[in-house]
């Protein structure tokens, strides 16, 4: 099927699950390759078969395609397998509409998605970064990636039963505008080990980013939600020198380090990572 095909398919079958960015009216048609709202706003789909709900134009901090191909090399590889495994137990065993919000390059979800084949949850994808939903685009599965901004959330009122947010940042009041009555969300927060040994590679122990706290965002979770759970979830992960290339290049821990530091960090790769996050649910 092509991608355009693919993703008109999808939003004919859960329209009822999105609403218009502009107005935040519901989503009446699909007429065409438009979606059409009650107030007459026209959102098109592209080739791809995705749709950009931006209601202007925005920027993301992540718009590169090598560091998405790199994420994509190393979470195929299984980096966040087990993050996976504890976020699908915790799931209900029925069908679900699911967003992951700030999505990537979409290997989350399909790894989520595969292993909930039975429930045929409609999933969606989005992120505010172009470059990242392209890459996603190209997966085979039944899950609609787009563009979207997670504080103007394109999806109707209290029809989300699972919200997923994985090193993304979070908008409360959408989440809970969109979140169905059972809805929970499933957010993963690193914790202070998280990737160590390359911060101790790239940050002097002087630095401010020698070393980092998840205190407020785990703060402001439980603000929100006073009755959430909080799971800790530790391992190690063996790497190749290639994968440790594409984690170097895939990490936003970089940002603060200069070109010559991570020159010199990429002649001493590391064959082991620590993944240190905790899984909030609400
Ligand atoms: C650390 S990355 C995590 C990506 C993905 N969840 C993963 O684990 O590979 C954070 C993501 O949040 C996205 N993001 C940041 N602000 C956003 C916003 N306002 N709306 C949607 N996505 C956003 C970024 O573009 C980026 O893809
Ligand atoms: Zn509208």
């Amino acid at each position: 099927m092509k991608k355009i095909e693919k993703g008109k398919l999808f939003l004919k079958q859960n329209l009822d699950i999105f609403s218009c960015p502009f107005c935040h009216e519901n989503i009446n048609a699909l007429e065409n390759n438009s979606l059409i709202c009650d107030n007459q706003h026209v959102i098109n789909l592209n080739k791809k078969g995705t749709v950009n709900f931006l209601t202007h134009s925005q920027k993301g901090d992540y718009d590169s395609k090598e560091m998405w191909h790199a994420r994509r090399n190393i979470l195929q590889k299984g980096l966040f397998d087990k993050i996976i495994e504890e976020i699908l137990k915790e799931m209900p065993n029925e069908k679900v509409n699911l967003i992951d919000v700030g999505c990537g390059e979409g290997t989350p979800l399909v790894k989520l998605t595969e292993k909930r084949p039975q429930f045929k949850d409609a999933m969606v994808g989005f992120d505010i970064s172009k470059d990242s939903i392209n890459l996603a685009t190209d997966n085979q599965k039944d899950i609609f990636f787009c563009i979207a901004d997670l504080a103007n959330l394109p999806f109707a009122t209290n029809k989300i039963d699972a919200i997923i947010d994985i090193f993304s940042p979070s908008s409360y009041k959408e989440f809970n505008r969109v979140l169905s009555d059972k809805g929970k969300v499933y957010k993963i927060v690193p914790n202070s080990d998280y990737l160590k040994e390359l911060r101790s590679l790239l940050y002097d122990k002087s630095s401010e980013h020698a070393t980092y706290s998840n205190q407020k965002v785990v703060e402001l979770f439980f603000e929100n939600y006073p009755q959430a759970q909080k799971k800790e979830i530790k391992y190690k992960f063996k790497l190749t020198d290639d994968d440790f290339l594409d984690l170097l290049e895939m990490t936003p821990l970089k940002w603060g380090a200069s070109d010559e530091k991570i020159a010199d960090v990429k002649q001493h790769p590391l064959n082991e990572i620590t993944v240190d996050v905790v899984l909030l649910i609400s």
